[in-house]
């Protein structure tokens, strides 16, 4: 029937029977009467199907035509909803994909995999809350879309810096820790997808024990969008604990993670043992503890998920 539905501007039937769909049965509607309307966005695509059914009285049997006229008005709006959130988390891909065009070789291998590890690490998140994978689907792709995002404020740091084959001076550092206000800016939406984006973005370089950054950023020395800087809302001072976002504490977990782990200009890769033993040293100072005990439960995981981007030549810092 929804098969139908995607052919049809709205299909209606009087009576459903089983031969409608399987689920007809399973959800106790056989005998109601339904209608079934696509939506779509404006240039045709089908952005899902509205379904609606009701057991049919004596008075009542199929939906009037004044009734799937007002389906057809919910329809209508829900599909605008729809087209918009597709378009928002369209914009952030094309977001994420510039900013591994910057570096495709490093920057964009390296995303990937803290977006990997992060989620790797909310699935242990969710088990242990004995929450059902399947409720929390819609976050975990949010969470992965953030993490791949978590850096694009490096669009705005100078190729000099972002890719100086050497130790960064202070002020390089300082100018460096800028990408976190500046990648939050690229997201004032109020969407999820936007939201999740920019507390990542700002958030990720946090420490559990408040001394990370960005702290109280100055705008002034920004490049960038400055109105858009100047509206935004800026911690005064390093966020520690609970108060931190939860997807920017799985992101800095995982950061740091693939930093120590990775060639960088400025170092060679740890082997898996000192970075192991870095990362227990730095649960309840930089990181959460609860979510560093999660990251060693699925540390084969997060190894083979962190396997499948290998990076070629490295450049940037995390
Ligand atoms: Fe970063
Ligand atoms: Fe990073």
């Amino acid at each position: 029937m929804l098969a139908q539905a995607v052919e049809q501007p709205i299909f209606s039937v009087e009576k459903l029977t089983p031969a409608h769909g399987s689920f007809m049965e399973a959800a106790g509607i056989v005998g109601a009467s339904s209608a079934a309307i696509a939506m779509k966005s404006g240039s045709g695509e089908i952005l899902g199907v509205l379904f609606a059914a009701r057991k049919p009285t004596a008075t009542y049997a199929a939906f009037t035509e004044q009734e799937l006229g007002d389906l057809r008005h919910v329809a209508s709006l829900i599909s605008v909803s729809l087209e918009q959130r597709v378009m928002n988390e369209n914009i952030l891909w094309r977001l994420v994909h510039l900013v591994e065009m910057r570096d495709p070789s490093e920057t964009g291998a390296h995303v990937k995999r803290v977006s990997a590890t992060a989620v790797e690490i909310f699935d242990g998140w969710v088990q242990r809350r004995g929450m059902r994978a399947e409720d929390c689907q819609f976050l975990r792709n949010t969470l992965r879309v953030a993490a791949r995002a978590h850096d694009v404020g490096k669009n705005g740091i100078s190729d000099l810096i972002l890719k100086k084959p050497a130790k960064l001076t202070q002020e390089e550092y300082d100018t460096m820790k800028h990408h976190t206000v500046l990648g939050a800016a690229h997201f004032p939406g109020s969407a999820s997808h936007d939201e999740a984006a920019r507390e990542v973005a700002m958030h990720h370089h946090e420490r559990w024990d408040g001394c990370g950054y960005p702290g109280a950023a100055s705008i002034e020395n920004m490049s960038g969008d400055t109105q858009r800087l100047l509206n935004m809302k800026l911690p005064s001072t390093g966020i520690a604990g609970d108060d931190i976002p939860l997807f920017a504490r799985m992101v800095a977990i995982a950061d740091v993670f693939d930093a120590l782990s990775s060639h960088r200009a400025y170092k060679e890769a740890w082997v898996p043992e000192r970075v192991e033993q870095e990362m227990r040293n730095e649960s309840g100072k930089a990181f959460d503890p609860e979510l560093i005990d999660i990251f060693f439960e699925r540390l084969d995981r997060i190894r083979a998920a962190r396997a499948r981007y290998p990076e070629q030549i490295a450049t940037p810092r995390s």
